[in-house]
């Protein structure tokens, strides 16, 4: 039988009160899904028929963020993930937002580039990046072969202009799918973190060479995004901690993801989303990625990386951030919700629940 996890005595409150984003949507509380990949996409790589209910059955978070949804067939290094490529991913994805709706839900869909973690098993074609720098470590399974990532290529300047077209394009069929807005996938070691960071980024043209270089592609694809969306319908997730896929944090990369939160200001966006984990590097220094957030980013911030509600609620309550990101105590309670306002207990996280057997 499984264990239930008995809620902690500290009030939550703080999760149940509504915050309105910038450009108006209202989210009617704290909690928000954090992006989890599922691996369930169809042969064309739309969301299954089953993610329709998936998503609808967590729609009482303040906000649902979709799973990666990958931006053009060239950037996919996992099994089965969905688009928002083909007009049958807009056709699929509408299912799913209704929905959602239609139980009064919001849901951004996460625009993904994987960047040098692409693999020609899936894509059909080598991977890119900002420089040619291979991620040794990471390896995944298609079926018995063990697959190891390939070089990738430096993008040339005209191509990078061209996956900034790309970002554009997904972000008009998110509109077309009837989603609510989009979030940027700019965390967690894929193509938007490999331009920021150095490690990654070893071009010498304007779209590296200095902080303000390796933090224009970020940039320009949130501008793209917005030029589509409008003011608050875009949000970007950015991991400054360095942790997934290899990454590697130098000396100077903090001032980079400053430049980026600098310029950031002057967009309309709608939030900053601190990706996976909030040790590591900041922990060393007695804080959070949170925190570096926080401190250089004056809008509405998203804090994610293993928090229970209680110490979420406390975090809310103190202002660290604004909102909280669930990954994998939403993965195990799709109504993680409302068990966590009538302070139910919660069901644990296990390997059964990422392969979708309960
Ligand atoms: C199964 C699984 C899939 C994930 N897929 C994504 C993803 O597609 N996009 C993303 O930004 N983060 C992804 N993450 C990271 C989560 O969004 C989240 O940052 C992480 O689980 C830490 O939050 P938690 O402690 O509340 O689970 C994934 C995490 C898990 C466990």
């Amino acid at each position: 039988m499984t264990e239930l996890i008995a809620p902690e005595s500290p009030s939550i409150h703080s999760l149940q009160k509504p915050l309105t984003l910038p450009g108006g949507l209202t989210l009617p509380n704290r909690v928000v899904q954090a992006p989890c990949t599922r691996n369930r996409a169809t042969a064309d790589l739309s969301p299954s028929a089953g993610a329709s209910d998936y998503y609808a059955a967590r729609a009482e978070a303040g906000l649902l963020i979709t799973e990666a949804t990958l931006i053009t067939p060239d950037a996919q290094g996992y099994l089965d993930t969905p688009g928002l490529f083909l007009d049958s991913h807009v056709a699929a994805w509408s299912v799913v937002t209704r929905a959602v709706h239609d139980r009064g839900g919001r849901i951004f869909a996460q625009l993904w580039h994987t960047g040098r973690i692409s693999h020609s098993h899936w894509s059909g074609c080598q991977p890119v990046s900002a420089s040619a720098v291979l991620d040794p470590i990471l390896r995944r399974q298609a079926g018995a072969n063990t697959l190891y990532n390939e070089m990738p290529r430096a993008l040339s300047s005209d191509e990078v202009w061209g996956v900034v077209a790309l970002f554009r394009r997904a972000a008009q069929r998110a509109l077309d799918a009837g989603f609510d807005g989009v979030e940027i996938h700019g965390a967690n070691g894929y193509l938007i973190e490999q331009f920021l960071r150095q490690h990654t980024n070893r071009r010498d043209d304007d779209w590296g060479g200095s902080t303000a270089g390796r933090s224009r592609f970020a940039l320009e694809v949130v501008r793209a995004c917005l030029a589509v969306w409008g003011p608050g319908r875009v949000g970007l997730r950015l991991s400054p901690a360095a942790y997934f896929g290899e990454m590697q944090w130098r000396e100077g990369d903090n001032e980079t993801y400053i430049n980026l939160l600098q310029n950031l200001a002057f967009e309309a966006i709608a939030y900053v989303h601190t990706g996976v984990v909030e040790d590591k590097f900041y922990a060393e220094l007695g804080a959070t990625s949170s925190a570096f957030l926080r401190q250089h980013w004056p809008g509405v911030l998203i804090g994610n990386g293993g928090y229970s509600p209680e110490s979420a609620a406390q975090q809310v309550a103190k202002k660290s951030f604004d909102l909280i990101a669930f990954g994998k105590l939403f993965l195990a309670n799709p109504d993680l919700v409302p068990r966590m306002f009538a302070r139910a207990p919660l069901l644990p996280y296990t390997a059964e629940t990422m392969l979708g057997l309960r």
